[in-house]
């Protein structure tokens, strides 16, 4: 049976990647999931396909640093493919608290790499696929897109941390031959998105009557993808693109944050009109925007040119954002016990009493 290694399935987007695996792609193999379970980490995300694909996904609590962890599982489950999600994501607290960042983004993915040349020993017929952000390129100005070729200018210790494992996973390709493959995706939103990312914390916020904050004067540029369409992408690359060969994957939808947020509001008045939802004791939801101190270095804007795996894999975005964003207001209001949880940090109760064996 063909097993595929997905490190980080716990998190936003690994855990939409499962989904779809199993779920869209028709993946008749096993998937093992590796993940520490950081604070981003919640296998809650995966309750439901844990007990449909019981046999075929198997959850694994661990660190992609742990070189004899890793080794273990390229050992006992012959991988073919590993998907490498797993990493610190969130640029603020990259600024606030470097460090983890610095370890799991580089020193994990390192290890993975390590341990993937040393048990394929130079075998052609597997895949290493590592997902990075659009992040590593650096801020555009107000023209022109970032395109595969674009010199790397990370800015945050996020993007810094993120290129440099990008530069590790090209190196392992380019001097030992691993068959690696490299996407480098603009921001993602959909179910699962921990609350501390901009459209999930807008959305549960101003159900709650709270305050939205947009960073400095809220013009900086976004290119939203629906996290779906992300994981339709992944798939493609890691079973079609080719070795050595990096992709940009994009959404086509650049937007300044200010709109993000009042789309949000837009989407919510339809959903939850503000004079029936009491938290507002009268306002308006775009009543409660707050201009806050900016991002320290913040990004102006980010562009993305996904020309490439159009032509080469026949990869579009095909949720527009006005949908997308529909069916993720729809998903938070549909799903209070997850958010509820979230928030609360309760599922680390029900994660101790289900993981603190393993
Ligand atoms: P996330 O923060 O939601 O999830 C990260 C997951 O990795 C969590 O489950 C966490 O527990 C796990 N993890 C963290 N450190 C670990 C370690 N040392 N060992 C094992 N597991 C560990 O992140 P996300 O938003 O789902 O992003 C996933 C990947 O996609 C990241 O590599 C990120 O850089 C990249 N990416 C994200 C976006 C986006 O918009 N969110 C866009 C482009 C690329
Ligand atoms: O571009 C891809 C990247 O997108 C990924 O690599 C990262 O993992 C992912 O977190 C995301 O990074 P951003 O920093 O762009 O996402 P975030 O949701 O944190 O912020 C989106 C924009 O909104 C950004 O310009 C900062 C701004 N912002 C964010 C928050 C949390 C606000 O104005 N207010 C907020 O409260």
């Amino acid at each position: 049976m063909k097993t595929i290694l997905v490190t980080g399935g716990a998190g936003f987007i690994g855990s939409n990647f499962i989904r779809f695996a199993f779920e869209k792609a028709g993946f008749k193999g096993r998937i093992v999931n590796l993940d520490k379970l950081t604070y981003a980490g919640n296998p809650e995300n995966l309750a439901d396909i844990a007990r449909k694909y019981k046999g075929r996904y198997v959850f694994q609590k661990g660190d992609i640093c742990d070189f004899k962890l890793l080794g273990g599982l390229f050992k006992k489950y012959d991988l073919s493919l590993v998907v490498h999600f797993a990493a610190e994501s969130h640029v603020d607290r990259s600024i606030f608290g470097p460090k983890d960042f610095i370890e799991t983004n580089i020193h994990g993915t390192f290890a993975l790499l390590e341990t993937a040349r040393q048990a394929w020993a130079g075998r052609k017929d597997v895949r290493f696929h590592h997902v990075s952000t659009d992040e590593v390129y650096g801020s555009l100005g107000r023209t022109g897109k970032f395109k595969e070729t674009t010199p790397y200018d990370p800015r945050s210790p996020y993007s810094a941390s993120k290129a440099s494992s990008d530069h590790l996973a090209r190196a392992y390709a380019h001097t030992y031959g691993l068959p690696v493959t490299i996407s480098n995706c603009s921001n993602n939103y959909g179910p699962f998105h921990f609350p501390e990312k901009l459209i999930p914390l807008a959305i549960l916020n101003a159900l709650e009557g709270k305050s939205l904050p947009v960073y400095g004067d809220g013009l900086q540029v976004r290119d939203w993808l629906y996290v779906a369409d992300h994981c339709a992408a992944i798939w493609k690359i890691a079973n079609k693109g080719r070795a050595g060969e990096t992709y940009n994957v994009g959404g086509n939808c650049e937007m300044k944050n200010i709109d993000v947020v009042k789309g949000i509001c837009a989407a919510l008045e339809r959903a939850v009109p503000a004079r029936y939802n009491k938290a507002l004791g009268g306002k308006k939801y775009t009543d409660l925007i707050t201009y806050v101190k900016d991002r320290a270095g913040h990004d102006r804007r980010y562009a993305i040119d996904f020309s490439k795996i159009e032509k080469e894999l026949g990869w579009q975005p095909s949720v527009r954002f006005a949908e997308g964003l529909g069916r993720t207001v729809d998903w938070y209001l549909a799903n209070p016990a997850w958010v509820n949880n979230v928030k609360t940090g309760a599922y680390r109760n029900w994660l101790k009493k289900n993981y603190s064996a393993k």
